[in-house]
């Protein structure tokens, strides 16, 4: 019998762009290990509530509170759709555990009452905020709802070929292509304006699927911005081999880089 062709399974119709964004991105069981790791080493203890900013669909807030069944976690987003996506996609089919993640629409530099043993902000989102005014605004937020041990975990790229107007492409499992288009940068405030694209093996394209214009920050603005905010101490943790971060306190210059910082309150 001849063999029938496989039909792609993903293709621009068939596919919703939360998802190919999770499946292309994001790396929650790394960061989750990563967080515990850390912490454990820095404060001997381990750490059982989290606040994940601009969490978008809460993948990281399900995958923290299966991690143990004592962790808790909120996740803040401005945007109600995206949330409401994370409820149905991600937080219902974890099942008990997803009940212990609560979701809340707001602004991440709204203060409350509720201290938490970690705060994050993953993926540069913390790179909407342009001016230093904003940021240490921010950060201070974030400082005063960590407990008195508690640690804020951001992440930072950088490197002169992230200011390079270029496109990166890279191969999903699964069956199509995450395409990283550096589409932007102005050297007048570093501000870069940045899109997400996928490809698919039928030959359609879901052009644009994301945008994002940020300020691209250096580690030594962000380490000062966090030391006005009041964190009395900072370790970074440099991507030294693919995908194993290091604590460094010195680096020779990279093409690119990716790096952890933890603030410690
Ligand atoms: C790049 S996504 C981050 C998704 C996820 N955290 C990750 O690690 O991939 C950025 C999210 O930040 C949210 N956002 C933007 N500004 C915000 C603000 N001021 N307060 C809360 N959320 C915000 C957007 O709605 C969006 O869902």
């Amino acid at each position: 019998m001849p063999k029938r062709k496989s039909k792609p399974r993903f293709t621009a119709k068939n596919s919703d762009r939360h998802d190919l964004y999770q499946r292309s991105v994001q790396a929650p069981e790394f960061e989750v290990e990563f967080f515990d790791k850390t912490f454990k080493k820095l404060r001997k203890r381990r750490p059982y509530s989290m606040r994940e900013d601009f969490c978008g669909t809460a993948l990281l807030c399900g995958h923290w509170v299966d991690s143990h069944k004592k962790r808790t976690a909120l996740g803040v987003d401005i945007d109600p759709d995206v949330l409401q996506w994370g409820v149905e996609n991600n937080l219902k089919p974890f099942g008990e555990p997803g009940n212990r993640v609560t979701l809340a629409q707001r602004d991440v530099r709204q203060v409350t009452r509720e201290k938490f043993d970690l705060v994050n902000a993953m993926n540069f989102s913390y790179w909407i905020f342009q001016e230093r005014a904003e940021m240490v605004r921010y950060f201070k937020a974030v400082r005063k709802s960590l407990v008195k041990d508690g640690i804020f975990f951001l992440d930072m790229y950088g490197g002169w070929e992230s200011q390079e107007v270029m496109e990166e492409a890279r191969k999903i499992e699964g069956g199509f292509t995450y395409v990283w288009d550096q589409h932007s940068f102005d050297p007048m405030n570093n501000v870069a304006v940045n899109y997400i694209h996928f490809r698919f093996r039928d030959g359609s394209e879901m052009k644009r699927a994301f945008k994002y214009v940020w300020r691209q920050w250096s580690m030594v603005e962000i380490r000062e911005l966090l030391t006005e905010a009041g964190f009395k101490k900072l370790h970074i943790y440099w991507d030294v081999v693919d995908g194993s971060f290091r604590e460094r306190k010195k680096m020779d210059n990279q093409p690119g880089w990716l790096a952890y910082i933890a603030a410690l309150v």
